[in-house]
């Protein structure tokens, strides 16, 4: 756990305990609704980051924001990804399909907003999420292992994604989604961190690096 040391942090960490308790109050222990409606979220924060990073490179007209540019987008496609696995587990109801039109609209605009004043505190926020995500994944894993929920086959657009054997089961799908999850909360943690320090993350003498070609759907 990365314990807050500022103001910054503590918010980012009381935003992260305020979502958490709407989505625990929301969806309780249907975990594969609850995946389905969170991974829509999950998506906006990197696309966001990487497009503000982008147009700020435009602007000041210099290098060494590609790699961050190129890790947010990797990131909103990885958690475009995760939707994708777990719409073929869980299929939303109408209520929840609302729940996520509403919720994009509003975390979009409130995230933008975030993002364009206060990028260390909208980075550390993304890692407590991300954190947060890393444990519901974890106790989703508990109730799969523990026979709860079916350990059904893995759908194949995940096999393929994440080169997993043809047999693998909804637990391997799991370990390799919170493996991401984990990425995740590093890079955010230490983009955070190096926002104490820079106002540009990557600058200094970061190569540009290629973007991961993991199939896409
Ligand atoms: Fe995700
Ligand atoms: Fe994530």
């Amino acid at each position: 756990m990365n314990k807050p040391k500022n103001f910054s942090d503590f918010f980012a960490l009381s935003m992260t305990k305020f979502f958490r308790l709407i989505a625990d109050t929301f969806f309780a222990k249907r975990y594969g609704h609850r995946a389905v409606v969170l991974e829509t979220i999950a998506g906006v924060p990197g696309m966001v980051a990487g497009m503000l990073i982008h147009l700020r490179s435009l602007r000041s007209m210099k290098t060494g924001y590609g790699p961050q540019i190129r890790e947010m987008l990797a990131e909103a496609e990885n958690e475009r990804m995760h939707l994708m696995f777990f719409i073929e587990i869980a299929k939303p109801n109408a209520f929840e399909r609302l729940l996520v039109i509403s919720a994009q609209a509003i975390f979009m605009t409130f995230y933008l907003f975030m993002y364009i004043f206060f990028p260390k505190t909208s980075h550390r926020m993304i890692g407590y999420f991300e954190d947060e995500a890393v444990k519901s994944y974890t106790e989703y894993l508990e109730l799969v292992k523990n026979g709860t929920v079916m350990n059904i086959n893995a759908p194949k657009i995940a096999i393929d994604y994440y080169g997993l054997p043809k047999n693998a089961r909804l637990s391997d799908l799991i370990r390799s989604v919170r493996a991401d999850e984990m990425h995740h909360s590093e890079v955010n943690h230490n983009y955070a961190d190096s926002l104490n320090k820079s106002n540009m993350p990557n600058s200094g003498n970061i190569r540009d690096t290629k973007i991961s070609n993991k199939r896409v759907a």
